[in-house]
């Protein structure tokens, strides 16, 4: 039986061709997605993925969305915590709702996501959790204060999670992307891309959501069943750990 793959922020960018990806590798995937309705239907006609809605950062939607996935496809073995949102604004300007978006949608996300289907993959002996962070999370950016930390709150996530999943044959691994081409990064103004952003990049491009995808199906596969804990970092050299 095919193993079931769960993608949240699965119809759009980076998370689209994770899910495109893993259906390849010969998973079963379900994706989920937050808002853009006319884009996940687009998504579901293109590739035959099912798409499912729901707002990451509510709990109690990720409880019932997930018993939705599972009653579909049966029990989630790999889950992809993807699904992000920028509310970019200098830390002076910064209202108490950019901050509690962002560190809702990125960060708490995390938990609502994976609390709900760790019990059965501790239960099955295997799991997949892999979460996607950010450069950002890592080096810090000016204009993302609340992405910054919930980026690098991911990382601490999956530090300590995979610490106690080990025991329970469950990996628990982060994928940091640098800059990407999709929606979230052209939201930025062209000049600071090509000022700030591409010229800083030593391989001399934004990276296509593809390139990423390729790190997770192998951080799902058996073949990595040693690399727990870990931080792939997928930057064009921009940010080297
Ligand atoms: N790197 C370096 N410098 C940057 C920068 C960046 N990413 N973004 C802005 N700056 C600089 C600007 O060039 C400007 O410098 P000067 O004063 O010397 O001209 C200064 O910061 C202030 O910028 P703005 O004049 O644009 O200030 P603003 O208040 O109008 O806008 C902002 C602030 C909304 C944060 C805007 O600058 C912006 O959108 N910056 C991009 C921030 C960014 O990199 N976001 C990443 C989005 S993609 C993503 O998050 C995916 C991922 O994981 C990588």
């Amino acid at each position: 039986m095919a193993r079931v793959a769960l993608v949240t922020g699965g119809t759009r960018g980076i998370g689209a061709a994770i899910a495109v990806a893993l259906k390849a590798a010969g998973y079963t995937v379900a994706a989920n997605y937050g808002g853009n309705d006319e884009a996940a239907k687009a998504f579901t006609a293109a590739t035959g993925i099912a798409a499912y809605k729901w707002d990451v950062s509510s709990y109690d939607a990720c409880v019932a969305g997930i018993a939705q996935v599972e009653a579909a496809h049966g029990p989630v073995d790999v889950l992809v915590n993807n699904a992000g949102i920028t509310r970019d604004v200098m830390f002076h300007k910064m209202t108490k709702e950019h901050w509690d978006a962002v560190i809702n949608t990125n960060l708490s996300s995390l938990f609502n996501m994976t609390r709900p289907v760790w019990e059965g993959m501790r239960s099955r002996k295997f799991g997949r959790v892999i979460c996607i962070s950010s450069i950002n999370g890592q080096k810090g950016q000016m204009g993302q204060v609340n992405y910054s930390a919930a980026k690098a709150g991911d990382l601490g996530f999956v530090k300590a999670l995979a610490q106690e999943g080990g025991r329970s044959g469950i990996t628990v691994n982060a994928v940091c992307p640098g800059y990407i081409a999709t929606d979230m990064v052209k939201a930025v103004d062209p000049a600071i891309i090509e000022k700030n952003i591409v010229a800083h990049i030593p391989l001399g491009r934004l990276g296509e959501p593809e390139e990423i995808a390729r790190a997770v199906v192998f951080l799902a596969a058996d073949d990595a069943g040693f690399i727990t804990g870990s931080t792939l970092t997928a930057n064009g050299g921009q940010y080297m750990v």
